[in-house]
């Protein structure tokens, strides 16, 4: 992704957030000048990757294969000087904007519609060696357990939430003509690097080509704020 794509559609997001009337921690609106004035007080956002976050998980089609993401908190499965067992993201998905089938190892997850349009979220098992499943899938929606066919799509609406377990292949996008989305997701500690298996080959973390300044520090780039 261009570097000038970043910055506008983080623009978009600060925008979109703050219509929602969701606020974010102040780190949030810190470019690189303001990151080189923080000490190691701030480390627990370094270390942790907290903030910014944005792919086209390899697709070089941001506005189809795409996510945008805040990371406000999160453990740190390598270093046990971080002890909270537990991490709270903002998603931002725009309508038909897909993110792209995959399960986590070990990270148990709320996916939760906070507002904006409605979120599809298609669910299936996996098998041991990582395959769809054709069997039925559980689901547990805001306290109600039922059980879909595998590769069911369904429906989030503003306020609901679906409880993804460790294992279970998602796939969600913001349902068309309805809007742009505002996802919440809780969830356990958060290991991008090493905690998701998609089904088809995809990067997380995108390139960036740099054509203008960065306005904002994305989580993976804080090594290179000096
Ligand atoms: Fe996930």
């Amino acid at each position: 992704m261009k570097r000038s794509e970043v910055n506008h559609k983080i623009k978009e997001a600060v925008d979109f957030i703050e219509q929602m009337n969701f606020k974010l921690p102040p780190f949030a609106y810190w470019g690189p000048e303001e990151w080189k004035t923080k000490g190691s007080e701030y480390d627990e956002i370094r270390d942790n990757m907290l903030g910014w976050d944005i792919t086209d998980f390899g697709s070089g089609d941001f506005e189809n294969i795409g996510l945008l993401l805040f990371t406000i908190r999160n453990g740190n499965l390598n270093n046990d000087k971080y002890i909270k067992t537990y991490a709270e993201k903002i998603l931002i998905v725009e309508e038909e904007q897909v993110t792209p089938l995959h399960f986590h190892w070990n990270k148990m997850e709320d996916i939760i519609n906070r507002g904006g349009g409605n979120l599809m979220v298609q669910v299936y098992n996996s098998t041991e060696d990582e395959e769809l499943a054709d069997t039925p899938v559980e689901i547990s929606m805001d306290g109600r357990v039922c059980t879909v066919d595998a590769g069911t799509v369904l429906r989030i609406t503003p306020g609901e939430s679906i409880t993804l377990p460790v294992g279970q292949y998602h796939k969600f996008w913001g349902e068309k003509g309805t809007g742009k989305v505002l996802i919440g997701e809780v969830s356990m500690v958060n290991d991008d690097n090493a905690d998701n298996r998609f089904y088809e080959q995809t990067g997380r973390f995108s390139d960036i080509e740099e054509d203008e300044a960065p306005l904002y520090v994305l989580g993976n780039e804080y090594s290179t704020v000096k």
